[in-house]
């Protein structure tokens, strides 16, 4: 089976990616700078799996070695890039950091791509590239118009990708997988989101506050013209996602795409509510979680959810896990990790 590069391959959903293609035979390379990833869930993945995937670390930033990485593995048959930062909050903050570490990366890694001549290129976007949508569910041809820094580098990176597949006339072929909310952790409890800055994604806050390590749960919003007031998103077990990047990858090295530039939103196709979110784990933990009614969170959008109708036909995959395996998953892995954390601690 074919040699994939993983870029930013021990990050949350980059190491999730690289196990279970290892489970269907494929060799998987891991780059990562461990900005926001730990050299720990290499062996996380080897005791899932049986195998240790080959890890490198490598800034992308670093184009030198980057493109002698690759130079030194002529055995790559495509690339999966996930190397980026991915905090909404953070980018705004910091937006230049945010531009040149999520664009510099990714024209590094087309540069050194189109010296070794590789093609076959699966990039992480997003469903921040469509900001504040006015029909739903959103489907691609849906006009992206990103709220936030970091929502534009992934629309600005996927403009770029299309421009350079367009001008290698197809002897460059790219995919574009659009990402909703990614939860839930792997099903052995043993790997899962880890994360260098505090959590501010919704599933992680909820386990820390059931896990006592976080005083305070704010409901951000109350009053959103939804089901129950609160924001509706749309939420994708990290494993469904993984095969999705194995479904794209398979596409690209079997030459099945129909254009040079794809792009597929990678859902659930369905929204559940901050309340139902938090319903949901107190249904599979069995813990009351208390929670503050808080005012709405700069930069939200009401509500999202993807039309999957797409992916599903072109790349055969659609996502089949509960929200309740999602929560059930993610309470799981926190539990372990926290323990761990405990231990090293000590
Ligand atoms: C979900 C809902 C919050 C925390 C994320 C990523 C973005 C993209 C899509 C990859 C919102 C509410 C949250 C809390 C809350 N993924 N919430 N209390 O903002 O939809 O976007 O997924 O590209 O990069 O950021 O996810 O989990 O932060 O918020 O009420 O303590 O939960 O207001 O309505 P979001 P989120």
């Amino acid at each position: 089976m074919a040699t994939i590069l993983i870029t930013g391959g021990l990050g949350y959903i980059g190491s999730h990616t690289a196990l279970a293609l290892q489970q269907v035979g494929y060799t998987v390379l891991i780059l990562d700078n461990l900005a926001n990833a730990e050299l720990e869930t290499l062996n996380r993945i080897k005791r899932i799996t049986g195998k240790k995937p080959s890890f490198a670390k490598i800034d992308m930033q670093d184009y030198k070695g980057l493109s002698l990485y690759l130079k030194q593995h002529p055995e790559i048959e495509a690339v999966i890039h996930f190397a980026a930062h991915k905090s909404v909050g953070e980018s705004v903050a910091n937006p230049l950091a945010y531009y040149q570490n999520n664009l510099g990366s990714l024209l590094n890694l087309l540069r050194a791509m189109e010296e070794n001549g590789l093609k076959n290129l699966v990039f992480s976007s997003s469903c921040s590239v469509y900001g504040e949508v006015h029909s739903l569910p959103v489907v691609e041809q849906t006009p992206t118009q990103a709220m936030s820094p970091y929502g534009n580098t992934k629309k600005v990176s996927e403009e770029i990708l299309q421009d350079v597949a367009k001008a290698r006339h197809g002897s460059f072929p790219i995919i574009a997988l659009r990402y909703f909310n990614p939860v839930g952790a792997h099903e052995s409890g043993f790997l899962g989101e880890t994360s260098k800055t505090p959590a501010n994604n919704l599933v992680p806050v909820l386990m820390q506050k059931a896990l006592g390590i976080r005083a305070e749960l704010h409901v951000f919003g109350h009053d959103y013209d939804t089901i129950d007031g609160t924001c509706v998103r749309d939420y994708i077990h990290v494993e469904d996602l993984a095969q999705a990047h194995i479904a794209a990858t398979q596409r690209l090295l079997e030459n099945k795409q129909t254009q040079n530039y794809e792009v597929f939103n990678v859902g659930a196709g369905k929204g559940y509510s901050v309340m139902q979110v938090i319903e949901s784990f107190e249904r599979v933990s069995g813990i009351k979680l208390s929670y503050t009614l808080s005012p709405r969170r700069e930069g939200d959008v009401s509500a999202v959810y993807a039309d999957v109708q797409l992916v599903e036909k072109e790349l055969n995959w659609k996502a089949t896990k509960t929200l309740d395996e999602m929560t059930l998953s993610a309470w799981h892995w926190e539990q372990y990790y926290q323990s761990k954390q405990v231990v090293n601690n000590e």
